[in-house]
């Protein structure tokens, strides 16, 4: 008899702690989830009777609605709630936002906050599982976990593999969690952009550093362009847009030296013409929008664990199961 998979506890707050097999656990669980969004009629008895609060303090498409997706597919009760037009716009906190939230009994909170650690620190408050959507500079969970999905789907597996992340490292979430990952299923990682846009430590995340995008393309069998956070730059990073496209920019002529069967990825949302050009962002490279696909099953796959669902169970839960 095999071990069961290893559970993920009360909350996905980040990848950094979370072991190969907790990962696995996760995209394993994802692949069977995929075929319910393919249905005519998209929805599975799963998660019927929870309740579950996507609580975006920050703007956001592709998470805010993938999980709204991901949790009406699956057949949970869903609210939505953003800072303008809720009681946080008049200075209420967030734990008190939560446990206001908790007095009327839910099950799940998916949490966008500008600050790092505020998923984490709701998590340590309240009952309900707390899953993290992006919070500051800290992690992006679910985007990592989408981001190893998409590459495992077209590589066939991670260990192994050479990616470097491109671009604006100091201030993206989604590259703390892509390097946390993407190391623990055994990939090399390297990270390539302007100097004021790299960590000051790079070794201590366990990556290797380009200092030229050309050379980071020759060594990668997986780009990762992140775009510029223009929203948390006080000012200066860079001289401008225009010279961060020439310097930096993953553009075709970049490309021509590169293998067939490199991948580019981005999270979105892209500055087309900025850090990445339009004929490569919908080239023959791209695997963007397999990402925001498989944004949807993987964050089935993290409700649905989360839940109480076990990995081997996930293929009778798409038949009809609950969790
Ligand atoms: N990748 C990502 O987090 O996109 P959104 O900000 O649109 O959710």
């Amino acid at each position: 008899m095999t071990d069961p998979a290893p559970s993920l506890g009360k909350d996905l707050v980040g990848l950094e702690n979370l072991t190969a097999g907790q990962i696995l656990a996760i995209l394993d669980t994802a692949e069977p989830f995929k075929e319910i969004s393919e249905r005519r009629i998209k929805k599975v008895p799963v998660l019927r009777g929870k309740t579950i609060v996507n609580l975006f303090f920050e703007a956001s498409t592709r998470t805010r609605i993938s999980f709204e997706f991901a949790e009406k597919r699956l057949s949970a009760d869903t609210v939505n709630i953003s800072s303008t037009g809720s009681s946080v716009a008049k200075g209420e906190t967030l734990v008190d936002t939560a446990r206001n939230l908790e007095a009327m009994r839910i099950d799940m909170v998916v949490i966008r906050h500008g600050a790092s650690g505020a998923a984490h620190f709701l998590a340590d408050r309240i009952p309900s599982n707390v899953v993290n959507a992006g919070d500051g500079w800290h992690e992006h969970p679910t985007q990592g976990l989408l981001d190893l999905l998409t590459i495992r789907d077209h590589r066939g597996g991670i260990d192994g593999l050479k990616v470097c992340i491109v671009g604006d490292i100091l201030h993206s979430r989604v590259a703390r969690s892509n390097i946390y990952g993407l190391r623990a299923l055994g990939a090399e990682v390297a990270i390539c952009g302007p100097k004021t846009l790299l960590p000051p430590a790079p070794e201590e995340l366990g990556c290797i550093v380009f200092p030229r995008v050309e050379e980071a393309i020759e060594w990668a069998d997986v780009v990762n362009v992140l775009r510029l956070q223009l929203e948390r730059m006080e000012a200066g990073y860079v001289p401008s847009l225009r010279e961060y496209n020439r310097i930096w920019g993953v553009s075709k002529r970049r490309l021509q030296a590169a293998p067939k069967d490199l991948l580019i990825l981005h999270p979105g949302p892209m500055n087309r013409g900025v850090e990445i050009d339009s004929d490569v962002a919908d080239g023959e490279h791209s695997v963007i929008l397999n990402q925001v696909t498989n944004g949807v099953a993987v964050r089935m796959a993290v409700l649905y664990l989360l839940a109480g669902g076990q990995p081997e169970k996930a293929e009778a839960a798409k038949q009809g199961a609950e969790a």
